[in-house]
């Protein structure tokens, strides 16, 4: 009989700017340095639809209510179509984002009732929540420095003003404070190889490769 080991959902999370990118690259290679090929996958995307959705809220001006709907319309098909057949195969998912963005940013960014959040979540994922959350978290004065610097093109997001962020950091940090089992909180203002060390010591504990 042959054992399928337990998948692992591992999301990344954190205000534009704060270099979350950078570090499930890092998350990646030392996954795949013990033999282990991560999932990488983002949201919204991770299906056809998902990055056609994406295309849509990052481009286009709407309510905040359209904006809600729509990232879970997405979250609903990547985790039919991506995530949950990957876990059942006992894959390592690394997530760029997943449901505490919606609740950091159309909650705590555009103000949505966090009980709406919850209500959708309900009815997307009610038995699914990520094993492990990386909080990649930042002044956002210092990601909007960063963010000038390295991007080409700014997507509707990238644009919002200081408080904006300030309001995402605030709704992030408070999730990480009600589950602080899932989170691990990263000061990414730090060095970069200070911000690995607690990246790869965070995913040991999750993912246990010589379990
Ligand atoms: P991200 O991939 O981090 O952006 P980039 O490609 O610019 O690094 O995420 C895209 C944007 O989508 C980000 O600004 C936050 C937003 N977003 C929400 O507002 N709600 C959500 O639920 C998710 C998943 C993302």
């Amino acid at each position: 009989m042959t054992v399928v080991p337990e998948g692992r959902f591992i999301t990344f999370e954190g205000i534009d700017g704060a270099g979350k990118s950078t570090q499930l690259a890092v998350a990646a290679a030392w996954l795949r340095a013990r033999a282990i090929e991560p999932l990488l996958t983002r949201e919204p995307g991770g299906s056809a639809v998902g990055e056609s959705l994406r295309t849509l809220l990052l481009a286009q001006p709407m309510t905040p209510l359209a904006e809600l709907l729509i990232v879970f319309a997405a979250r609903a098909q990547h985790l039919a179509e991506t995530v949950e057949p990957a876990l059942a195969q006992g894959r390592v998912v690394l997530c760029d984002r997943f449901t505490d963005a919606s609740f950091a940013y159309q909650g705590g960014g555009r103000g949505l009732p966090p009980s709406w959040i919850a209500t959708l979540q309900s009815w997307t994922h009610p038995d699914r929540q990520p094993d492990g959350t990386l909080l990649f978290d930042l002044a956002p004065e210092i990601a909007a420095t960063r963010l000038q610097r390295e991007r080409v093109d700014s997507d509707r997001f990238d644009r919002e003003q200081v408080g904006f962020f300030d309001r995402v950091r605030t709704a992030y940090l408070a999730r990480a404070r009600a589950e602080p089992k899932r989170f691990v909180v990263i000061d990414a203002g730090a060095a970069a190889e200070g911000i690995s060390a607690q990246v790869l010591e965070a995913l040991a504990g999750w993912i246990r490769p010589d379990a």
